[in-house]
């Protein structure tokens, strides 16, 4: 946190500041400088652990050098090609490679610029696949409360977080929820049986809005502003189950959760469930250039291929999409993890970071560590042995926001749960390192609180 000069209060004060009141931040801003690896610098020369690349972005940690001259080299060749008449060599490459490291034969590819851009994309790509496929009416899509899917409005719809929505609302119609198992959990005497239940609610929906309407449904495997949600395997078998027995298909939304961070590629594949479509984003560029992309199934795609007089190509695109810089560090991201088997890796830092997050049970305020591989959460109570929540007044989250930036440490902090994903450029000495730090910034803000 830097103390801002007048110009760059005024600055700030002209910028639109996602999500936040910006006569907050313009108090304590965090102008970043510099990145490079797991650390960033702001502008007074404060070094941060980024616990979170960016915003689960920077997956090979800041400006990684592979990812650098790629991009330098790409520069020397071409910079972009309009996807309207024409496309780049390396956007072919970039599909090609993406295409051999997604679930089933999710081989076909539209690249974006980010992860609203593919849900949008995918949306988009549901409702056209169903009319030209005999079921014109197949429209809706069905997600799930408490989820994000990106800040364009169709991808609004399908978010589940009031906060987010409900100052655009009316929204778009034909966007249905459903409830996450972490809001039934307390009804159920085991997570296992609240999965079960809410997947099952899934059929329930569908059932009763008539299977010939529903086009999709929208699910993040890993669902982090409920709190990094972790469903059972089960839990995402039997929405597979569901959606294949009334011809729904069934969308992905790794964004956040894709690209090695869970132990696999893609969580897809950590959870065992293969979906029609994913929608990735983030960790795709690790954070050098925007980018995102949907794969999907290839009998989806061929619906989208025949003879021109038939109109049936994807009615859809974006001028940046494809970008040539962005595909060039897209490859760059996934040879880098192919060859050095980082998705394996993220297993085994994983579980020394949970053990690091376990460890902090002993503070008596925490209900549950969760998460895959390196995407991990810890949710916070007031006391460990009733389950009791912290007070509105007196979040631990909300304390532990300003002791972690004073400790010069970057993690994703809510009222009530807060969550790290290294980049998996760290060792277990650097895990060692971001454990004593949430540990310090913990107990300070404990302390804070009068603990
Ligand atoms: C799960 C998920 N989906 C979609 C998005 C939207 O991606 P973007 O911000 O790149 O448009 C995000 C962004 O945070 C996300 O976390």
């Amino acid at each position: 946190m830097v103390k801002p000069t007048e110009r760059q209060k005024r600055l700030l004060k002209h910028t639109f500041i996602d999500f936040q009141q910006t006569s907050e931040v313009i108090k304590d801003p965090l102008i970043l400088e510099k990145a490079e690896g797991l650390y960033c610098w702001d502008t007074e020369g404060k070094r941060y652990y980024d616990a979170i690349g960016g915003i689960f972005v920077a997956i090979l940690g800041h400006r990684h050098p592979r990812v650098m001259e790629a991009m330098r080299r790409q520069m020397e060749r071409i910079t972009f090609a309009a996807p309207l008449h024409g496309v780049s060599d390396v956007t072919l490459d970039f599909v090609e490679k993406l295409g051999s490291v997604t679930p089933g034969n999710l081989t076909y590819v539209k690249p974006f610029s980010g992860g609203s851009e593919s849900i949008e994309g995918a949306i988009k790509l549901a409702r056209q696949y169903y009319k030209q496929t005999g079921h014109p009416g197949k429209y809706k899509f069905i997600s799930v409360y408490l989820s994000y899917h990106g800040g364009t409005l169709a991808a609004t719809a399908a978010g589940g977080g009031s906060k987010r929505k409900a100052k655009f609302e009316p929204l778009m119609g034909g966007f249905l929820k459903v409830f996450s198992p972490i809001q039934y959990r307390d009804r159920f005497p085991s997570w296992e049986e609240a999965n079960r239940f809410c997947a099952r609610m899934f059929e329930d929906v569908i059932v009763n809005e008539d299977p010939e309407t529903v086009a999709g449904v929208i699910l993040e495997p890993i669902c982090n502003t409920g709190g990094m949600v972790t469903p059972t395997s089960e839990y995402l078998q039997i929405v597979r189950e569901i959606c294949t027995r009334h011809n729904v298909l069934l969308i992905f939304d790794e964004v956040l959760a894709g690209i090695a961070r869970t132990g696999d590629m893609f969580a897809a594949q950590t959870f065992g469930v293969t979906p029609d479509v994913i929608c990735s984003g983030k960790a795709l560029s690790s954070g050098a250039i925007p980018i995102g992309a949907l794969m999907a199934r290839e009998d989806i795609a061929d619906a989208f291929y025949g003879p021109v007089e038939d109109g049936i190509q994807f009615a859809h695109g974006h001028t940046f999409a494809g970008n040539p810089l962005a595909c060039a560090a897209g490859i760059a991201v996934l040879d880098e993890i192919v060859e050095k088997e980082l998705d394996k890796k993220a297993r085994r830092l994983g579980d020394h970071l949970t053990g690091r997050l376990e460890d902090l049970r002993r503070y008596g305020v925490i209900r549950e560590v969760r998460g895959k591989g390196v995407l991990r959460a810890v949710e916070l109570v007031r006391d460990a042995a009733t389950m009791e929540p912290f007070p509105p007044e007196g979040k631990l989250g909300d304390e532990l926001k300003v002791t972690a930036l004073q400790n010069g440490l970057i993690m994703r902090i809510d009222a009530d749960w807060f969550a790290v994903s290294p980049p998996l450029i760290a060792e277990e000495g650097d895990i060692d390192e971001l454990g004593d730090l949430i540990e310090k910034s913990l107990r300070e803000a404990l302390h804070n609180l009068g603990r």
